[in-house]
């Protein structure tokens, strides 16, 4: 059995407007999932309805190779999931809550010891074990509420922006805790507005938009198909326009280029075109082909499909 979650033809409306139109995926053991897409694309939507807490109007969700609908109580323990929203116990400590959350799922007392030692350790909530949910700082309440989907039996872990709001070093250990577990055999289904995280997790990258799916693929079959460099250059006055290029008083800018290379050759022949080589340059910018440029290239690509 490779299959960790398959969906066919998925449908979701709400007040008659059509949120998810006949989603069909499958996700396999193990995989990392980066969902992807502007707000309102209707992630939040795919993944409760992956995890049954929202039923589709049409359309079937199998886990592990079982109908979620005809089998929500058994499967219902090997997902984990922390929405968008936050579900903490603010009057509890953090350890009260990863111990009572447990509890819920169905952990013996043994292995709540178990899982806490271990859940509090990888999102390095140890020395505020004490501390109360509610008198804790927005980074850490998000880290707590991460932590809580993995006090459980789950297998496939739903994370809905586990970082926002996270600093730097907070968002570097819950990637770095994702990591580790999948290495152990682990699904995660992750989304975030945060795109370096996709790219530091090597995810299978699923791109939403406007309820349907895009573009799926690995992460480097995303780049290779749709991220392209571009090229800034900021002068120091205004510079007159010049064709092909997007203007803005004194900046420039060049987008979907090929590859680095053809950067540096537009840019030699930019630096000797009497039009503007007379204005002295502040700064330039060559922007690597990395998966924010794929995410824009996907939503003009949609955009100019609507016109
Ligand atoms: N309970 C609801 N009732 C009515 N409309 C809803 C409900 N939940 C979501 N929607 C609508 O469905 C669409 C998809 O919402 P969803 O929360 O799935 O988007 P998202 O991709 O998660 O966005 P974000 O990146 O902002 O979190 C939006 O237009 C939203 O307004
Ligand atoms: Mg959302």
């Amino acid at each position: 059995m490779t299959t960790a979650i398959k969906l066919t033809k998925i449908c979701k409306e709400f007040n008659q407007h059509p949120v998810l139109k006949n989603i069909d995926l499958e996700i396999k053991k193990g995989e990392i999932i980066g969902l992807l897409g502007p707000n309102g694309a209707g992630k939040s939507t795919l993944i409760k309805i992956m995890t049954g807490l929202l039923l589709p109007d049409n359309g079937e969700v199998e886990i592990l190779e079982k109908s979620l609908l005809k089998n929500k109580h058994s499967l219902r323990k090997y997902l984990g999931i922390a929405p968008q929203e936050l579900g903490i116990y603010p009057q509890l400590t953090i350890k009260q809550n990863l111990q009572n959350f447990g509890a819920i799922n169905g952990l013996s007392s043994a292995q709540i010891e178990e899982k806490y030692l271990y859940v509090s350790s990888i999102f390095n909530l140890n020395d505020l074990k004490n501390k109360k949910a509610a008198d804790l700082s927005g980074g850490q309440k998000r880290r707590l509420h991460s932590a809580i989907a993995l006090m459980s039996h789950a297998k496939i872990i739903f994370l809905d922006e586990p970082t926002v709001g996270a600093d730097v070093n907070s968002r570097n250990q819950i990637i770095h805790a994702i990591k580790m577990l999948s290495k152990q055999g682990m699904n995660f289904i992750y989304t975030t507005h945060y795109l370096q995280e996709m790219e530091a997790l090597n995810a299978k990258i699923i791109f939403l938009n406007n309820g349907a799916i895009q573009a799926t693929g690995s992460l480097e079959e995303i780049l290779q198909i749709y991220a392209r460099p571009s090229l800034e250059l900021y002068f120091e006055k205004a510079i007159p326009s010049l064709k092909g290029w997007k203007k803005e008083d004194n900046h420039l800018k060049l987008t979907n280029l090929n590859s680095n290379k053809q950067c540096i050759t537009i840019l030699k022949e930019l630096l000797n075109n009497p039009q503007i080589n007379q204005t002295p340059l502040m700064n330039i910018k060559i922007i690597k082909a990395d998966l924010e440029s794929a995410y824009q290239t996907l939503l003009e690509k949609s955009i100019s499909n609507e016109n």
